[in-house]
């Protein structure tokens, strides 16, 4: 099978931290594709696009080189050199932190304590520089992966390895004590790819931004008192005018509007303060914007 030359290029992480929910992000935005374990390309039904499912460390090269025209990863492995590709959208899932670790029974309780000792880990760009500007001497130990199991080993003294729900430190008997920097999932893409399928890209990006608006985003439907109106319309944030429809009932309004989900509980707050009630709240599907 030939993949398509003018179709978009997009790499994800075949399986780990990202590659569940980035598939869940790219169905939501409408893109319908098989997402078998064994196969390491898939086509999108009704987008010219393909999908390649490839280990994330090696996505930015790909990208780089232009060998795929975009990819979804953490910015954790754009951290450890990316030449050649543009961080296109940042996006609002896949928060984790690179930390330092130590096994439990350890008596170390701060990276200062860790000088003339070995830190394993698959980051050691950002690990290097991390201890070098706190002027802490440490050898760093490159591996390839699960560095989590060096100091069972005996190989190094602590690690510096990713951390997002804390459960792989915690079953491998690691605590951490400190941060070397926080990422996020991120779409990056080849310059000269994104600039030569512009179309295609700028409808890929839509799609995903509205995806991510929507996300951001609430609906809420409310019963309001006509002469409560102004306090309501006045506690619903950014709102210039919210949609306002009769009720059956003389004197009483239906009132709609889109609340943001990061002020979300101080909203309700304040409309039901204005005299709102039976609030509804709708998750919305998509927002272009
Ligand atoms: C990272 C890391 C751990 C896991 C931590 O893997 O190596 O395996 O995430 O997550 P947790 O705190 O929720 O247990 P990732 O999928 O980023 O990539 P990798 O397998 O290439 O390291
Ligand atoms: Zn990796």
């Amino acid at each position: 099978m030939v993949l398509g030359k003018l179709n978009i290029k997009l790499a994800i992480q075949k399986e780990g931290r990202l590659s569940e929910r980035t598939i869940r992000f790219l169905t939501d935005a409408g893109f319908e594709f098989d997402s078998y374990k064994q196969r390491l390309f898939s086509t999108c039904r009704g987008f010219p696009m393909e999908i390649l499912f490839l280990r994330d460390d090696d996505i930015p090269g790909f990208v780089s080189s232009g060998a795929v025209d975009m990819g979804i990863v953490g910015s954790n492995v754009l951290r450890e050199g990316n030449a050649g590709a543009d961080t296109l959208l940042t996006l609002n899932y896949g928060f984790c932190r690179l930390m330092v670790a130590v096994p439990k029974e350890s008596p170390v309780r701060s990276v200062e304590e860790l000088a003339e000792k070995t830190v394993a880990t698959t980051y050691p760009v950002a690990t290097r520089d991390y201890f070098k500007s706190n002027g802490i001497s440490v050898s760093i130990i490159p591996i390839a992966g699960s560095a989590e199991i060096s100091p069972t080993l005996g190989i190094a003294d602590a690690v510096a390895d990713l951390v997002s729900t804390g459960s792989t430190m915690a079953l491998n008997d690691l605590r951490p004590i400190a941060t070397v920097y926080e990422s996020s999932a991120v779409l990056i893409g080849n310059p000269a790819s994104v600039r030569a399928k512009r179309v295609l890209a700028d409808q890929l990006l839509t799609r995903l931004k509205g995806v991510m608006a929507a996300e951001t985003y609430k609906y809420v439907i409310m019963n309001v008192p006509r002469s409560a109106l102004p306090g309501v319309t006045a506690a619903v944030p950014g709102l210039k005018s919210p949609t306002v429809s009769p009720l059956a009932e003389p004197g009483w309004v239906s009132v709609s509007a889109v609340v943001t989900e990061s002020v979300f509980w101080d909203t309700v707050r304040r409309l039901k303060e204005a005299g709102a009630t039976g609030i509804l709240v709708l998750p919305i599907e998509k927002m272009i914007v």
